[in-house]
């Protein structure tokens, strides 16, 4: 019997190029017309795969349960002129098994407490210096420099004020010269003389490897710190297996391409709807206003609960990242389907968060629904799941809590973006405009 006769695959719908339109326009949309029309599960062709799609927690479930071995990473190759082959996003296998448990120590809860003055001190210095004088500020511009700052300083371990300045230059400027149009055409990635996209960006990314490597070179030579490189250079298996400097920078570039935009997105957003909805600025003022004036330690205010829902809640109602795909190695059964090796399935992360059968009111914005019940992992997935869900989460979630507890307890905002919508950015999804604010400090 062959490949395809072996096959059941659910109904869906097979425009290609209509389907990969609307998840360039819409991603979320998308998904609900999708679902909407063929039922909980549904077949979807695109340009980079032939999808089963489902928002069915029960198979969700089991996609993130399922043998990591019968998975390759979906379409991660878009991601290797910046990341480097030997980033977790492309690798594969036993090799990714062993990779990830080495670096998610680096990000365990504990690990944290290391970084919390330093995110909220760089959260007090970029409120001050990016409000203009007319007080108004650019919030996504904004958490950008405060995220891209917080990575320098707690991944890369640079605290040298010059050292900083140079290495965020010189990742901005990669950042900047990443360009979509050869990232999805690998023919493309040519010099042309040394002129065209793909030139500038080598040109850019040598000067910030040779930092980067010169960066490793000095933490050999002066010795280790609580930062996350110092943790990567140090870290050995059972096996007596280390990173060599190859893997370091491509580890390093990958938490610099995964953990940067998203963050700051995450706490744009946030910003919005906690000005959007009076009663829950006026809910949560009160938890961390209380908190700072108790003293408390910043890693309980890390966790104080409406603070906790209130991050939660803004990566529930539009995830960042709208769904998580993996390629199939061997045939993968659901439910009644079959999918066939080649093929990809896909968890509809922003379809879940919008089920009113696990989120009453999914459209309003209710962080007080973290605190009255907890989600299963299928049912709340902002950070994906299974073998590759996301070891930024906890950092992220951190850094989320600690400067919007900074900056709430600092200042008063009023939204000047009053109606802001989701937009696609490049792989992610994000606020359509840059949420500008009036900012008028309390103290
Ligand atoms: C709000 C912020 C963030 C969101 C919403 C987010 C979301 C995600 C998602 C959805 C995935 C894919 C998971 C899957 O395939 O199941 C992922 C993977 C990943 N994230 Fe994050 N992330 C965030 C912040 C961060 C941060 C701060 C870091 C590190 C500093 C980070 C590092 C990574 C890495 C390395 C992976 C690849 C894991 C693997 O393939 O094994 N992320 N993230």
């Amino acid at each position: 019997m062959t490949q395809v006769e072996q096959e059941h695959l659910p109904s869906g719908t097979t425009s290609t190029l209509r389907n990969t339109y609307k998840i360039m326009a819409d991603h979320y949309k998308m998904y609900e017309d999708l679902f909407g029309e063929y039922g909980d599960t549904a077949r979807l062709t695109a340009l980079n795969g032939d999808i089963v799609a489902t928002r069915n927690t029960e198979y969700i479930k089991e996609i993130f349960a399922h043998n990591p071995m019968d998975y390759d990473p979906f379409a991660a190759d878009v991601t290797e002129p910046l990341t480097g082959k030997g980033s977790l996003f492309l690798i594969q296998g036993e090799k990714h098994k062993r990779e990830r448990r080495l670096v998610m120590p680096c990000f365990q809860g504990r690990q944290m407490r290391a970084y919390g003055e330093l995110m909220h001190n760089v959260a007090l210095q970029r409120l001050k210096q990016d409000t203009n004088k007319n007080g108004i500020l650019n919030t996504y511009d904004s958490m950008n420099e405060l995220s891209m700052e917080v990575i320098i300083r707690a991944i890369f371990g640079i605290d040298d004020e010059s050292r900083i300045e140079e290495v965020r230059v010189a990742l901005k400027s990669i950042m900047d010269a990443l360009h979509p149009a050869f990232l999805f055409n690998k023919s493309l990635q040519r010099s042309f003389m040394g002129l065209g996209p793909w030139a500038k960006f080598q040109r850019h990314m040598a000067v910030g490897e040779g930092l980067i490597y010169g960066e490793i070179n000095a933490k050999r030579e002066q010795g280790y710190g609580d930062d996350i490189l110092s943790l990567l250079l140090q870290a050995e298996d059972e096996d007596g297996y280390k990173f060599s400097d190859q893997t370091i920078r491509d580890h390093l570039f990958t938490l610099l391409a995964a953990g940067h935009e998203t963050t700051a997105i995450a706490m744009t957003w946030a910003m919005y709807h906690i000005h959007k909805n009076p009663e829950v600025l006026a809910r949560l003022k009160e938890e961390v206003d209380e908190a700072f004036a108790q003293d408390m330690p910043l890693d309980q205010i890390a966790k104080l609960p409406y603070l906790t829902g209130v991050w939660k809640e803004t990566i529930r109602i539009y995830p960042i990242v709208p769904d998580v795909l993996r390629t199939l190695l061997e045939p993968m059964d659901l439910g009644p389907y079959r999918v066939g090796k080649g093929k990809v399935v896909s968890v509809a992360i922003s379809a879940v968060h919008h089920d009113p059968e696990i989120y009453d009111e999914p459209e309003k914005f209710k962080p007080e629904r973290f605190i009255e019940k907890s989600y299963k992992p299928w049912e709340y997935m902002p950070f994906g799941g299974g073998h590759r869900r996301c070891v930024g989460a906890a950092f992220a979630g951190y850094e989320m809590s600690i400067v919007l507890a900074t900056w709430i307890h600092e200042a008063d905002f009023e939204l000047l973006d009053t109606e802001v919508k989701p937009k696609r950015r490049n792989l992610t999804i994000a606020p359509n405009t840059p949420v500008k604010v009036r900012v008028s400090t309390r103290k």
